[in-house]
């Protein structure tokens, strides 16, 4: 059975990639490449022994994404990744998220809709609730204004498939709210490669670990949490990839037209940022060279899911452990850099 699977050279694309072949699913990967190398797909491959399907495109060029699925007709679900997703960007280039992340689903959509029937899952995220009034978040809590462009993408995305899946029978859709993914496969053959500076936590300690930057700035300990710092919902990345692939299994093997759901995938369990490095301390086996500086803009305090609906309704819960994502993101650092 082919499943595409889009930005699938990406951080948690890749890994996804690399649990769909293990179910035996053929894998195709669309990706431009924008924010990710071909040298994934050979650590796909050096993982699972079979190298996707790959097209390098831009799926902005709808007409490019008409050609695929007309030449790829035999596609029985979708998992799309691809979407631009750093919340600072966004907010200093709205139109380019707007037309990266909400035109490019509208047209792979609009492909779907031609065909028989097809399972379709969407990369949504835990940002979609701001600041949630109640700790843990569940999939009832108020989808709260988006604090970024990016954020608004994902909210306007998720509206866009429901809409759509209320009126296309031969359509059903997961979307997946992702809390913090963290961490690499286990073989160290993929992992996360932030472009640049990172943005997010934990590659910045990797590379603060392996001497790549000079000192980790924690921003803010005067949060209103134990320790002051803000708390996160870090999920393994491999965790989180054997989500999507359960999700798409229960689409593929609904009998009948099923309601377009939302799941919280997290682990349930909340870290601030300095647990985070003590626990990163402690695997490593070496101090992490950090301040304390001022606060993030458009930090939210804390966000760590509620799990019971992916637990119970899709039987899926993370197994990894914090310590166990933290030394995988280490393994994967200095394997990159040596
Ligand atoms: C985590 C915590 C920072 C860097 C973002 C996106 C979200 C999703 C995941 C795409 C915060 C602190 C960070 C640093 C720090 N992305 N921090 N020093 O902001 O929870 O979520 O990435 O889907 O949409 O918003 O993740 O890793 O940036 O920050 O102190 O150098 O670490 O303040 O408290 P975040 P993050």
């Amino acid at each position: 059975m082919k499943i595409l699977v889009t930005g699938g050279l990406g951080f948690i694309g890749s890994h996804t990639a690399v649990e769909l072949q293990n179910e035996g699913y053929e894998v195709v990967i669309i990706d431009n490449c924008s924010n990710s190398s071909t040298d994934v797909l050979k650590g796909i491959t050096a993982i699972t022994g079979k190298t996707p399907i790959f097209e390098q495109f831009d799926l902005r060029d709808k007409l490019k994404v008409q050609d695929f699925f007309e030449r790829h007709s035999d596609i029985a679900g979708v998992i799309h990744f691809a979407a631009s997703k750093a919340v600072g960007e966004s907010v200093e280039k709205p139109l380019l998220y707007y037309e990266n992340n909400i035109s490019v689903l509208v047209y792979i959509l609009q492909e779907l809709q031609k065909k028989e029937k097809t399972s379709f899952i969407f990369s949504s995220s835990c940002t979609v609730y701001g600041q949630a009034d109640e700790l843990p978040i569940t999939e009832n809590a108020p989808v709260k204004p988006a604090e970024s462009p990016y954020g608004n993408t994902k909210q306007i995305g998720e509206e866009i498939i429901r809409d759509t899946c209320k009126v296309q029978p031969n359509l059903n859709a997961i979307a997946l709210r992702y809390f913090n993914p963290i961490g690499a496969h286990p073989s160290a053959a993929i992992g996360e490669l932030p472009i640049g500076v990172p943005q997010n936590l934990v590659p910045f300690i990797t590379q603060t670990a392996i001497g790549l930057r000079e000192q980790l700035s924690v921003f803010g300990d005067d949060y209103p949490t134990d320790d002051g710092t803000c708390i996160r919902d870090y999920i393994h990345v491999v965790d989180l990839a054997k989500a999507h692939v359960v999700a798409l299994q229960r689409l593929i093997g609904a009998k009948n037209k099923t309601n377009f759901e939302t799941f919280n995938v997290g682990t349930g369990t909340g870290s601030s940022v300095l647990e985070v490095i003590n626990s990163f301390e402690k695997v490593a086996e070496q101090k992490l060279n950090y301040k304390i500086v001022s606060r993030r803009a458009g930090d939210i305090i804390a966000a760590y899911a509620n799990t019971d609906k992916a637990n119970n309704e899709l039987g899926w819960k993370a197994k990894s452990s914090l310590d166990d994502a933290l030394a995988s993101a280490w393994k994967w650092e200095q394997k990159v850099r040596n």
